[in-house]
């Protein structure tokens, strides 16, 4: 190409005797372009020779075949402008940064390869949710953000108020009025759109919705964010084996999206990140995840010759511990877990004949644990009414819920994926806050 204009920013500079090398990156690929400028370019001295790494550069000139190794093209500068100067203070002068370290400088970190690489394949495979459903005739839904039911039951919510935390108003008996709050109830940000889907899959069809959550937990682990994105689908008419069927189907097609479309990515974290990836990768898309009923989970960890330390009975939550065990050790692939305890699942899950499980299912995969979870939804008006009272919820509260039930009720079934967990698992990045350009975790909320 006789004439191209290049914009990015400067990765290294080389000097030779007659000539510069310069690579410059422009964010979209990981490989640089390499720039040769002559010494004869005007201002060679005083632009092209005080380039430093970190500088944003604008470059006119040919694109031409290279005959060095390491790159089929380059470009042959006609013109070099410097459009913002980076001094020697710039912090990613150098390569090996700590992870930490690097979160740190949140605002710097996507220039990093690295980061790069992370941003681009998070934005790929986003596009991958979107294609998989609208190919697949599900309709989007926004669900609200701001909203007054607790999904989870966990009680793990962000409140949302403008009262004033100094001089809130109360009520007669001491309590704080929320009826005078900004809603005139009390309001939160949501930790799922499970509740307001249900709504719209029992009108369209099939749904998901495809958006920011937030939990209070205060669990300061590798895979818990404060706020973190989830792509929650439900289908009218399905039940639990139908659920477990599209969690597998779906899981499967974002990797396959990823490593065709992001293979220059996926090599550097396969180089640098965990050398197993690809490979790892290869192997669950192709084999079939393993089935289990929570009691059958229950059986193997307890038979394990292992050492515990949360040793578990049936009725009790499993650990990561237990999850990363079942998938990485027994099974050693992602293996789909069904049929929890009523006791530790929320109140909308479909209670089963033995009155004593629910239709919860969850993913498991190797070096995370738990991915997606799900059930099927109770469908049936007296039961879901049992299970709200005996987790002690105000069925007035959830009345629009419930007409779900009294008008044109049908068996309906979907489940949530973290999009960060999901991104961990295609990256093999171990760390939920290098996969989400700005983490918010107890205690952090720069930027
Ligand atoms: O298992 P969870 O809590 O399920 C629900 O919220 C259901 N309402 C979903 C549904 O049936 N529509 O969360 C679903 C997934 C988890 O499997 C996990 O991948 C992710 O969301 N997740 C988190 N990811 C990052 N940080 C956290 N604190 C997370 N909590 C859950
Ligand atoms: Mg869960």
């Amino acid at each position: 190409m006789d004439s191209i204009l290049i914009n990015g920013w400067v990765r290294t500079r080389r000097d030779a005797k007659a000539f510069s090398f310069i690579e410059i990156n422009d964010g979209s690929c990981l490989k640089n372009l390499q720039v040769i400028a002559d010494a004869g370019l005007a201002g060679y001295a005083e632009v092209v020779q005080k380039l430093t790494t970190g500088a944003a550069v604008s470059v006119r000139g040919k694109l031409v075949e290279s005959k060095g190794g390491g790159q089929s093209w380059e470009v042959t500068a006609e013109e070099v402008t410097l459009v913002g100067a980076a001094d020697s203070t710039y912090p990613l002068q150098k390569k090996g940064h700590s992870m930490e370290f690097m979160r740190e400088i949140s605002h710097l970190r996507p220039r990093a390869n690295l980061f790069g690489a992370v941003f681009r394949v998070r934005s790929r495979l986003s596009y991958a949710v979107h294609q998989f459903y609208q190919d697949r005739g599900f309709v989007h839904v926004h669900t609200p953000i701001v909203t007054g039911s607790d999904c989870e039951g966990a009680g793990e919510l962000f409140r949302v108020s403008t009262l004033d935390p100094q001089n809130p108003p109360k009520t007669e008996d001491g309590a704080i009025d929320y009826a005078q709050d900004f809603f005139a109830r009390p309001t939160y940000l949501t930790v799922s759109g499970q509740l307001e889907a249900e709504v719209f899959a029992c009108a369209l069809g099939k749904v998901y919705t495809f958006g920011p959550t937030f939990r209070a937990e205060n669990s300061n682990t590798s895979r818990h964010a404060s706020e973190f994105w989830m792509i929650e689908p439900e289908m009218a008419f399905t039940d639990l084996e139908g659920n477990m069927d599209m969690a597998e189907e779906f899981v499967k097609y974002l990797i396959k999206d990823v490593r065709e479309n992001c293979a220059d990515d996926l090599a550097i974290f396969g180089k640098f990140v965990d050398k197993g990836l690809l490979a790892r990768l290869d192997f669950v898309m192709e084999r079939p995840f393993q089935r289990v009923s929570y009691t059958e989970a229950v059986e193997i960890i307890a038979a394990a010759d292992k050492k515990w330390e949360h040793p578990v009975q049936w009725g009790d939550n499993l650990q990561s511990e237990h999850e990363r065990f079942l998938a990485e050790e027994h099974f050693k692939c992602p293996v789909t877990v069904y049929n929890y305890p009523k006791e530790i699942k929320p109140f909308y899950m479909r209670l089963n004949d033995d009155n004593k499980t629910v239709t919860a299912m969850d993913v498991l995969v190797p070096g995370i644990g738990e991915i997606v979870g799900g059930s099927q939804r109770e469908e049936r008006l007296d039961v879901l009414e049992a299970n709200m009272d005996r987790h002690g919820l105000n069925k007035d509260d959830y009345s629009w819920y419930l007409d779900l039930r009294r008008y044109g009720s049908v068996p309906h079934s979907g489940f949530g994926l973290g999009f960060e967990r999901m991104l961990m698992f295609v990256t093999g990045m171990s760390n939920i806050r290098d996969v989400i350009p700005f983490a918010r975790t107890p205690g952090h909320a720069e930027f």
